[in-house]
């Protein structure tokens, strides 16, 4: 869905939100994988006191307060998503609705269970890098995990009458998500990881020991050890793409205005 009007620049980026999360809740198997991490956790979110880091339209901070959550507060930045969230949970009167960056956000209390969703393609490159200066230190992470992983193909086996080698060809230092239908695509050797206390931003990668002429990368998300879910399975995240040209490659997030900055390059570019 594009805008395709011109708008001031604030309003854009509020409907352009809007409706990016659309997308995201058409993914129904991200939500349901999600929905079933706080069934599974229950018992910490039973008569605790939670926080919905980035709210969205209020799925998460529903299914908590139908799980007995004693309070919840409900974090969100944008102010349209916070208008509809106010909306559906209205009738739950144990549920707060508060307009703000959840990095600026300090909850009156002690927090046990922190749940949130800020996780891009390439795991680094949307708003997960903002849970690293919380005002506030939860006991419980929902989820705990979450890593970027990789694999290498032959471009033989992926290429068809549209994109074809040719084409393949001129992507090169090009991250192009979604290029090729990732379903059953394995993800073989993991490139970087995120946990509540350990954010990387940087990493230099050698598959020097894989064969294939096309590397892929995609995020999985996990909770003690456990996948929730994944690249290719969950399709609001796809699979990157980009032809191979040497053994290591570097990958780097930078802060943006909004998300993060993605730099890659090759660092031995050496194959034709
Ligand atoms: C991927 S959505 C997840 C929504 C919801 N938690 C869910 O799982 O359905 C991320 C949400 O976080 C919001 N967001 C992004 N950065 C934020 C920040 N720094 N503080 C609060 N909310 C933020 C976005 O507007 C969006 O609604």
């Amino acid at each position: 869905m594009d805008i395709v009007n011109d708008l001031h620049p604030r309003r854009f980026a509020e409907v352009d939100d809007l409706l990016a999360f659309i997308s995201i809740y058409e993914d129904r198997k991200r939500s349901r994988a999600y929905l079933s991490l706080l069934r599974k956790n229950r018992r910490w979110i039973r008569g605790g006191v939670c926080v919905d880091a980035g709210c969205g339209w209020g799925m998460v901070s529903q299914e908590m307060a139908r799980l007995g959550a004693r309070k919840i507060y409900a974090v969100e930045a944008n102010p349209l998503l916070v208008r509809m969230a106010r909306q559906r949970l209205a009738n739950y009167p144990n549920v707060e609705v508060i307009h703000e960056e959840i990095q600026d956000f300090r909850p009156p209390e002690p927090v046990d269970v922190l749940v949130h969703e800020f996780f891009g393609q390439l795991l680094y490159d949307e708003d997960i890098h903002v849970l690293e200066n919380l005002r506030f230190v939860p006991r419980y992470w929902l989820p705990d995990g979450a890593q970027l992983s990789g694999g290498v193909m032959d471009a033989r086996d992926l290429v068809d009458e549209t994109v074809t080698l040719p084409v393949l060809q001129q992507l090169e230092g090009v991250l192009v998500a979604g290029l090729f239908d990732d379903a059953g695509v394995p993800l073989t050797f993991p490139v970087l990881k995120w946990s509540p206390s350990r954010f990387r931003y940087h990493v230099e990668y050698d598959i020097s020991t894989t064969q294939g002429d096309v590397l892929y990368l995609g995020l999985e998300i996990y909770h003690r050890g456990q996948k929730v879910c994944q690249a290719g399975e969950c399709e609001n995240w796809s699979y990157v793409w980009t032809p191979r040209r040497g053994n290591r490659f570097r990958l780097e997030f930078l802060p943006d205005h909004r998300g993060m900055k993605v730099r890659f390059d090759w660092i031995d570019a050496s194959m034709e």
